[in-house]
């Protein structure tokens, strides 16, 4: 009998999370520790530094290329932001290790809905785009979480329609729910982890509703208009009469085909493609 609960304290104590990970949290988690701490651990990795830099310039956050270090990343975006990107980025690079062309595109599937969730994050007055950015960015996280527990039955239908059914079948829970399980005690901030746990359910969502409604509505409309087999949302009539109720239209649908067009050659840039 499967105890995810069980498998995944193992596989955020025991050395698959890299040290630079664990170190970020442990500093987060240190009060004496200042901004100054988490930026010398994070230039301590260097492709981790060049790609929280890298993502700290992304438009979202509004300062695009403003930013040429981790100290003036934390000094513009803010230390709550910077520590958000930073564990973004480890993950990433935690899950990346493996299978990589699969991970990769998984992250770009997660990276359109993060451009989208902020796209609408100016649309559904909330809080600041960079949360939102982040919520879609972690909104699938649990996939790779169940990929890395159990590689060998999760491979085969990890791409497939009807992914959280199945994955509730199978395991008797779906990627939402285990994402938060793995989130939380990350120290990521509460909003986020609200988005991520209701991305395909916002009626489960009692705080947080506007940041998790823009994921939710993000991995609806990217997964209609891009058909690649890592999309696993679905644009359905309840998901239409909610959109429409928090007073966004159709023009807004066609805003973010627009901005994920042209975003194209940064995102295959972003992600060695
Ligand atoms: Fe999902
Ligand atoms: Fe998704």
């Amino acid at each position: 009998m499967i105890n995810i609960k069980k498998d995944l304290e193992k596989l955020k104590t025991i050395s698959t999370i890299p040290v630079i990970m664990r170190r970020i949290m442990e500093t987060i988690a240190d009060e004496s520790k200042s901004y100054m701490d988490l930026g010398k651990i994070i230039e301590h990795d260097q492709s981790l530094a060049e790609r929280v830099v890298a993502m700290a310039n992304s438009p979202y956050f509004g300062h695009s290329g403003m930013i040429n270090n981790i100290d003036q990343a934390v000094l513009i975006l803010g230390f709550d932001l910077v520590k958000s990107i930073a564990i973004s980025m480890s993950v990433f690079e935690l899950f990346s290790k493996t299978e990589a062309k699969k991970m990769k595109k998984l992250w770009v599937h997660s990276y359109k809905v993060a451009i989208a969730s902020s796209e609408l994050c100016g649309k559904i007055p909330v809080t600041t785009a960079g949360v939102c950015f982040l919520g879609g960015l972690l909104h699938d996280i649990g996939r790779l979480v169940f990929f890395s527990l159990y590689p060998d039955r999760y491979r085969d239908f990890m791409f497939e329609e009807g992914l959280s059914e199945k994955e509730r079948r199978i395991f008797g829970t779906d990627h939402a729910e285990v994402a938060g399980w793995f989130l939380e005690g990350m120290l990521i901030p509460e909003e986020i982890i609200t988005a991520v746990k209701c991305h395909h359910d916002i009626k489960a969502c009692s705080k947080h509703v506007g940041v998790a409604s823009t994921v939710y509505f993000a991995e609806g409309i990217i997964s209609s208009m891009d058909k690649d087999e890592a999309s696993d949302g679905k644009w359905v009539d309840e998901m239409e009469s909610l959109f429409l109720e928090c007073g966004l239209s159709g023009d807004d649908i066609v805003m973010i085909e627009k901005r994920i067009n042209e975003e194209a050659e940064e995102i295959r840039r972003f992600f060695d493609l």
